[in-house]
């Protein structure tokens, strides 16, 4: 699969994980930044040096997709059964990875063991730290849309992801005994763990944004863009992945001008109709949602009204990154969207 350098991420990570464990990582940023595709490939360079495979497992959780709505969900997703008739250990939910990691389920038990964790008698969280305890490997354990599993109870009260935590807490910092990377584009669930006060001083957090301008240009000269087309390119749609993927795959060079502006005008009515739902929704409210972005537009942004800003972000008509306190446009398509939006509203 094509790969677009980013070296300064993929320094940092390699760095963190041939490191002793010591801290949570978490790897977040705005929708399709790239996140996945970057830790994929950090992962499978490793593994292919000499040695890796023998000094390291990768554990690979990715909740993209499946339906976890309940503590059963979850014990299900770290354990393989045993099958009692043939005495292979199976998992409903087991896949791999495009470079052969498994993916999921990697944590052989019996099926009694199984019932004990359903109903609470024994601890999972405790089983796989002994498990853990015994190996001889590194474990490098990644987690991809963890906060699938937000609204998750073991019983009314307790979290999963509580406890979730607390065990990473213990596998890096108390234990050093494995690397944990959870990745998020949930910019509310990073901002939680945040200012949670039981994982202060036990995380760190690296932001995987869109490639910036002077990379963008470099990848597009690359692809065979000129210079100035590549300028032009950027000024318009930026560094976000997926987008200069359409560009460039679009076969015929020539008319990179009218993807770009296909693009836009996609953007632009996806704005337009969001907005225009708001309206219609809740007039008083669609009201401070306008009156944000213009402030925001107009750089004069002194109050933060979070209710506002969760939705505009939860729209993707805004990101929001907790941990630098930065409020964007959610792309450089967004940006012009937003103005030209504005200005129509305003005249
Ligand atoms: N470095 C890269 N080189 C080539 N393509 C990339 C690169 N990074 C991302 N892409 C492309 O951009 C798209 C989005 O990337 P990816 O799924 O990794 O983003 P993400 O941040 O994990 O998204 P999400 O927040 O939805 O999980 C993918 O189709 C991928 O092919
Ligand atoms: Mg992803």
């Amino acid at each position: 699969m094509k790969f677009w350098d980013r070296k300064k991420e993929v320094e940092y990570l390699k760095r963190y994980i041939q490191s002793e464990p010591n801290a949570i990582l978490f790897v977040y940023g705005p929708k399709s930044s790239g996140k996945s595709t970057l830790l994929y490939h950090v992962v499978s360079e490793l593994s292919k040096r000499k040695g890796f495979v023998k000094k390291y497992d990768v554990f690979w959780y990715d909740l993209r997709g499946r339906l976890i709505s309940s503590y059963k969900d979850v014990i299900d997703i770290f354990f393989k059964m045993e099958d009692t008739e043939t005495g292979k250990f199976i998992s409903s939910v087991e896949s791999e990875t495009s470079f052969g990691i498994p993916v999921i389920a990697n944590f052989k038990i019996r099926t009694s063991m199984r019932e004990e964790f359903y109903s609470k008698l024994a601890d999972p969280f405790e089983y796989m730290e002994a498990v853990l305890m015994k190996g001889k490997k590194r474990h490098i354990i990644v987690f991809d849309e963890l906060q699938r599993l937000k609204d998750v109870y073991i019983n009314g009260e307790r979290k999963v992801v509580d406890a979730l935590f607390n065990f990473f807490v213990r596998l890096t910092k108390v234990l050093h005994l494995a690397h944990v990377i959870v990745m998020s584009s949930d910019t509310f669930f990073i901002e939680e763990i945040y200012k949670s006060s039981s994982l202060e001083n036990t995380s760190r957090y690296y932001l995987v944004d869109y490639f910036d301008d002077e990379t963008t240009k470099e990848i597009l000269l690359n692809e065979g863009y000129s210079r100035e087309e590549a300028n032009y390119i950027v000024s318009w749609i930026g560094g976000v992945p997926w987008l200069l993927e359409e560009v460039i795959n679009e076969g015929n060079k020539g008319s990179f001008k009218e993807v770009v502006h296909a693009l836009y005008r996609e953007v632009l009515s996806k704005v337009k109709l969001k907005l225009l739902e708001e309206k219609s929704k809740n007039e008083k409210f669609y009201k401070k949602e306008i009156e944000f972005l213009s402030y925001l537009m107009n750089d004069k942004l002194i109050f933060e009204d979070t209710e506002v800003l969760k939705r505009l972000a939860e729209l993707e008509i805004l990101y929001y990154d907790p941990i630098n306190d930065r409020i964007t446009p959610h792309t450089k398509l967004h940006e012009r969207a937003i103005k030209e939006v504005l200005n129509s509203i305003l005249e």
